[in-house]
């Protein structure tokens, strides 16, 4: 059997992982900027993280959601303690693309309501729902095609303010990220967030922050969107929350009333799945790293900012993206096969770092000083 081909992939084997390095089959190491997408949040293979599956492994791996789970209740009461939404209720699933669907779904639920107002350049997954509410066509299929999603401009209130005063008693759901991730590193503005929590109160809608990609501390807050001060009704996670372990979870303000079977999935929450997150919370604790997220990531959009060459720096804590001139356009390739450094991408010309919490500035020059070195090889005259 061959492997349905949907991923362009770079020919690299990954043999180990630690920290923020990887190691490839000729025993090459690299720099890991990319995290696997913003999966590794505490770094590759903390021993804390790879002791506690290892004890749960041997103890009890996995049983349904059909008997009572200890590990859930403690990660929810440590997630309530990390981020602050002590007063929130936890739902468990395995994906972003999950989350969001279900976040989506118990919001229309929730006021019985259809239309859900999603933003230009968004990214929230390729489940039906989900997809049709990411503002990419060609990944949306004809069954997912439908007229419930409104599309508006991203940090733009008027156009916000407009389609609420027009059809505000329709819409259910407001879903946004923080910052847009596939959509290159766009910061949802504190005046825009604010504005979406007013309008929600008003006219009665769900506020959904996708925190898929920029929550779970990455920006220095445990969630991107606390920058703007205000609660959203409903956060989604995946990402970050398993460094690696699939696992995912919506957080659900207290106003929301569960009822039996309302929502459900077979493997959402399941020990190893626990265990996992709980190690993650642990380690973010214990390290501190939602500040070295923010320093850090402060630190090297200074760096990246003084480099006349790349346009635009923009992000916050260590969710980072930069234009990168068509006379660099090979940039990215180079930092890759010439200076073993993983980064990320955002299509036409952004690149894009999402590297692990616990990055050290060792780790920030090393990248800079290829930059500088890549771009001085690449455009000698720029
Ligand atoms: C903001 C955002 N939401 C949702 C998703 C979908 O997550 P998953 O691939 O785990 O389904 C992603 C994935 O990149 C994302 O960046």
């Amino acid at each position: 059997m061959k492997l349905f081909d949907v991923y362009p992939i770079n020919d690299i084997t990954i043999t180990k992982a630690q920290g923020s390095n990887v190691w490839d089959a000729n025993g090459e190491k690299y720099l890991d900027l990319y995290g696997g997408h913003a999966v590794i949040s505490i770094g590759h293979t903390h021993p804390h993280y790879v002791q506690r599956l290892t004890d749960q492994l041997n103890k009890v791996g996995f049983y349904s959601n059909s008997i009572r789970i200890p590990l859930q209740e403690e990660l929810a009461t440590k997630l309530g303690k990390v981020s602050g939404k002590e007063d929130y209720q936890l739902f468990l699933c395995n994906s972003g693309a999950e989350a969001n669907e279900n976040a989506l779904k118990l919001a229309s639920f929730y006021n019985n309501r259809k239309k859900i107002i999603a933003f230009k350049k968004g990214f929230h997954g390729r489940t039906s729902l989900a997809v049709a509410a990411t503002d990419n066509p060609s990944i949306v299929a004809p069954v997912n095609q439908t007229s419930n999603i409104i599309f508006l401009p991203f940090n733009d209130e008027a156009s916000l303010e407009a389609c609420f005063k027009a059809q505000g008693s329709d819409i259910s759901s407001v879903i946004i990220e923080g910052i847009q991730g596939v959509g290159g590193i766009n910061v949802a503005s504190i005046p825009f967030l604010q504005k979406i929590r007013s309008l929600c109160d008003e006219y009665g809608a769900v506020f959904i922050a996708d925190s898929v990609q920029c929550g779970y501390g990455r920006t220095g807050k445990f969630f991107s969107h606390d920058w703007a001060g205000v609660n959203a009704d409903i956060y989604s996670m995946a990402k970050g929350m398993g460094n690696g372990f699939p696992v995912a979870g919506i957080i659900i303000a207290p106003k929301f009333q569960a009822k039996h079977s309302m929502l459900g999935t077979t493997f959402g929450g399941n020990h190893l799945a626990c265990a996992a997150a709980l190690a993650v919370l642990e380690v973010i604790e214990k390290e501190n790293l939602l500040q070295n997220a923010e320093e850090l990531g402060a630190y090297i959009m200074e760096q990246l900012k003084a480099i006349p060459e790349l346009q635009n720096v923009r992000g916050r804590g260590l969710m980072i993206g930069f234009d990168v001139p068509e006379e660099l356009k090979d940039l990215k390739k180079n930092l890759l096969w010439k200076h073993k450094i993983f980064t990320g991408e955002a299509k036409p010309n952004v690149i894009r770092l999402l590297p692990s919490l616990a990055l050290s500035k060792k780790d920030a020059d090393q990248f800079v000083a290829a930059v500088k070195e890549e771009i001085k090889a690449l455009a000698p005259v720029l």
